[in-house]
């Protein structure tokens, strides 16, 4: 299998607690907290795992939390390389209320990367990105970073000959896909800003998908449609892979499953098809377990095992390209 490289440039310490009634102006007192590695490559790295193979886990971090967070992905076997910052790992907390079963997210921005520790993160990929390497980047920038963070990536990786999947959000995104980027996995509002449009009906996703590949250098693009699957697009070809329907726990994590399946089916040497009915089993996969958890191995192999085998044959070729 080729080497695979994640990473994340604004990890975080995930950390989730529960309470018996949430109201204002009072003591809430929480049950022990749950510690989990966070953050789009992070989980990426994480899933790998759990599907029995190897990838690199190269983040930035600093302070307690930063240590913290090491502790945690040694705790799960994840082979890692943390840049080491100035600033402190950022501590997102979730708080579910027993009572209701209402969940409360508190996302934190993260912390200020200067531009001499963006420069050693680009250097340490130049060191150690070699030609057929995978590397994905995927999740948000830290505060301050330079928009163009994601374009530089995108620039060694085509120097280095190796293919970058890109998965983020907003500028940075737009900025990295028009540097060159090998695989996209952007959902409908990821897409619609690609494109620059405000809103996507289902009829044109493979159009703009299309148009937007011929345009920029960028090969493969597998646009995620939720309960829906996702759709595969190159220049000349669409897809569409429909995801099983499950009993759903909750999505979170389904992205970056989805992104973790289809980078090791890539790996693998799957065929592009395949690797989106990789990816399409494990998002669906995450959405059977509770809370932050990942996919499972287990749910996985079925869910692929029956992708496989109920998908008809829907390639559309486009012929006049
Ligand atoms: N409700 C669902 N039922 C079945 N599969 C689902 C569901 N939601 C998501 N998935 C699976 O997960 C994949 C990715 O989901 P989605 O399109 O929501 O990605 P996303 O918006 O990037 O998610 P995230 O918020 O995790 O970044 C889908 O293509 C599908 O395979
Ligand atoms: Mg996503």
């Amino acid at each position: 299998m080729k080497n695979i490289v994640t990473l994340t440039v604004n990890p975080a310490i995930d950390k989730s607690t529960t309470v018996t009634c949430i109201k204002p102006n009072s003591k809430l007192r929480c049950t022990t907290p749950i510690f989990e590695a966070g953050g789009g490559g992070i989980n990426i790295s994480r899933v790998i795992h759990e599907l029995n193979e190897i990838s690199t886990c190269l983040y930035l971090a600093g302070g307690p939390t930063g240590t913290h967070l090491h502790q945690l992905l040694e705790a799960e076997n994840i082979s890692q390389q943390m840049i080491p910052i100035l600033g402190w790992t950022r501590e997102n907390l979730a708080v579910t209320d027993t009572t209701t079963h209402q969940q409360f997210r508190f996302g934190m921005p993260g912390p200020d990367v200067s531009e001499e520790e963006c420069t050693k993160v680009l250097k340490h990929l130049e060191l150690i990105l070699s030609e057929g390497d995978y590397l994905v980047a995927s999740g948000s920038l830290s505060p301050k970073m330079s928009v163009d963070f994601f374009a530089k990536v995108a620039t060694i990786a085509k120097s280095k000959k190796v293919k970058f999947i890109l998965d983020s959000s907003g500028e940075p995104l737009v900025y990295g896909a028009k540097a060159g980027v090998f695989l996209l996995k952007p959902n409908l509002g990821e897409l619609s800003r690609l494109c620059g449009v405000d809103a996507i009906h289902f009829s044109e996703i493979e159009t703009l998908a299309q148009n937007f590949l011929r345009n920029n250098p960028c090969e493969v693009m597998v646009v995620s449609l939720g309960p829906q699957g996702a759709v595969m697009v190159t220049k000349n070809t669409v897809d569409y892979i429909a995801a099983p329907i499950v009993l759903q726990q909750s999505t979170i994590g389904a992205g970056d499953s989805m992104v973790a399946g289809m980078i090791l089916g890539l790996a693998q040497g799957k065929s592009l098809v395949e690797m989106a009915k990789y990816g399409v089993a494990c998002g669906t996969a995450a959405t059977m377990t509770p809370g932050t958890q990942l996919c499972r191995k287990k749910d996985v192999d079925a869910l692929y095992k029956w992708i496989t085998e109920n998908s008809k044959e829907n390639t559309k070729i486009n012929i006049n390209t």
